[in-house]
């Protein structure tokens, strides 16, 4: 039952993911459903999160060290109470000369190697490394275009460069102070039923189909890497009979147990953008009757599961999330170590590394999941600093 290994569940013990989803030996991942995004790995079912039962994150007692975490209102249910815990330590001495740093981040964050922001210092410390990776970011929006947060957002949304033409400025918006996640997931966008970056027409025409949105979305959440059919092929989607819905038609196509195993998996977030046809346009009926965008999805880390009428009642389910919270984590390091050019892809970042990913989630949730914070952490983590 090799799907059982697309669950995180080990991943909760280590506090950040860090693995690769691997098929067998032959690893047809990679070659066949696209992208290097690691995380989801490791094999483990659901766990026995009550959702209801929300841990509030930080709470009245960071112990942490750092900023309090606390009054943000944000509730990450309960499998995620480690991360009200959260704290940041740099890694120790020693570090790569800061004219090395200061090509990573560069290249991190300016998607190219710039000119030093100022004089460098004459050795490196966290503490420049976080403050220079904030002034360039600044950079970003105010001198030469958001680049850096931009390949982010086109990557983890599957997009190719030129079809990441977003209605909202993501990018500025992810430099401010705000909740990186909740504006991702749940900004109202303009238009019923649209909420969130995966609402974008980008988004829905890049991926026009009710298992291609599944997948990149289950892909961009949490890490999951979804294995190819058995036979390695995938089928277009079928064309619907007359009268029936393209979400009766793929059920109907995917109803048999050798199917429905794998899709169940990916399709449920796919169905709650039904109201977007293969172009990104809405609609309320398909094949003359209502759209029907409700379903049930299951959260890989903990098992928890959510029902949902559409991805108005969806989105701000997901942002709640652990498994979303560390999946944007791991997305971003995946990209950012990359870009770097510390590594050749994201599946050739070694299991180890998920201390390092833990310290950056630390960072991440210090800074009440901010953007920025996330950025400071990767610039201060093992990865870029030594
Ligand atoms: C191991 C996982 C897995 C199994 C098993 C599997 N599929 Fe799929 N299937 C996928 C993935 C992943 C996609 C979407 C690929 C993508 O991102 O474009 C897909 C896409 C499809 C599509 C296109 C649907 C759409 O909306 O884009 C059809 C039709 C389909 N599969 C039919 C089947 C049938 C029939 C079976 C059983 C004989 C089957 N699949 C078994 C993983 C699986």
């Amino acid at each position: 039952m090799q799907f059982r290994s697309l669950f995180l569940g080990p991943c909760l013990a280590a506090v950040a993911c860090s693995g690769r989803y691997e098929v067998g030996a032959e690893n047809a991942v990679a070659g066949s459903v696209g992208t290097a995004s690691s995380g989801s790995s490791a094999s483990g079912g659901g766990g026995s999160a009550r959702p209801s039962e929300g841990a509030s994150l930080g709470g009245g007692s960071s112990s942490a060290g750092g900023p309090s975490a606390g009054g943000t209102g944000l509730v990450l249910n309960e499998s995620c109470s480690f991360m009200s815990q959260a704290t940041f330590q740099p890694p120790p001495p020693p570090y790569a000369p800061p004219s090395v740093v200061w090509g990573r981040i560069s290249r991190f964050i300016l998607d190219r190697e710039w000119a030093p922001l100022g004089e460098l210092p004459a050795e490196t410390t966290p503490e420049w490394a976080g403050y220079i990776a904030l002034q360039a970011l600044a950079q970003t929006t105010a001198r030469i275009g958001p680049t850096g947060p931009l390949r982010f957002l086109a990557g983890w949304l599957q997009l190719r460069p030129d079809d990441a033409a977003f209605e909202v400025n993501w990018p500025a918006l992810l430099v401010s102070d705000v909740d990186a996640i909740e504006l991702l997931l749940n900004t109202p966008l303009n238009g019923p039923q649209r909420v969130g970056i995966f609402s974008e027409p980008a988004f829905l025409v890049s991926h026009p189909s009710i298992s291609t949105r599944g997948a990149a979305m289950s892909r961009a959440l949490w890490n999951q890497e979804i294995p190819p059919p058995p036979t390695g092929f995938i089928l277009p989607p079928p064309t619907p009979l007359p009268g029936q819905s393209r979400r009766e038609s793929l059920d109907a196509a995917v109803s048999q147990a050798s199917c429905h195993g794998c899709h169940e998996l990916f399709d449920p977030p796919g169905y709650a953008l039904e109201h977007f046809n293969e172009l990104g346009q809405y609609r309320e009926q398909d094949a003359g009757n209502p759209v029907d965008s409700s379903g049930e999805l299951v959260v890989p880390l903990d098992g928890s599961t959510f029902y949902y009428t559409s991805m108005l009642d969806l989105a701000p389910q997901l942002a709640n999330t652990c498994a979303a919270t560390l999946g944007f984590v791991n997305a971003n390091y995946d990209d950012a170590v990359v870009a770097a050019g510390l590594f050749e892809s994201a599946y050739a970042i070694p299991e180890d590394y998920a201390v390092d990913r833990a310290r950056v989630s630390g960072a991440f949730m210090l800074g009440e999941r901010s953007y920025r914070a996330l950025v400071k952490g990767i610039a201060q983590s093992e990865a870029f600093l030594r």
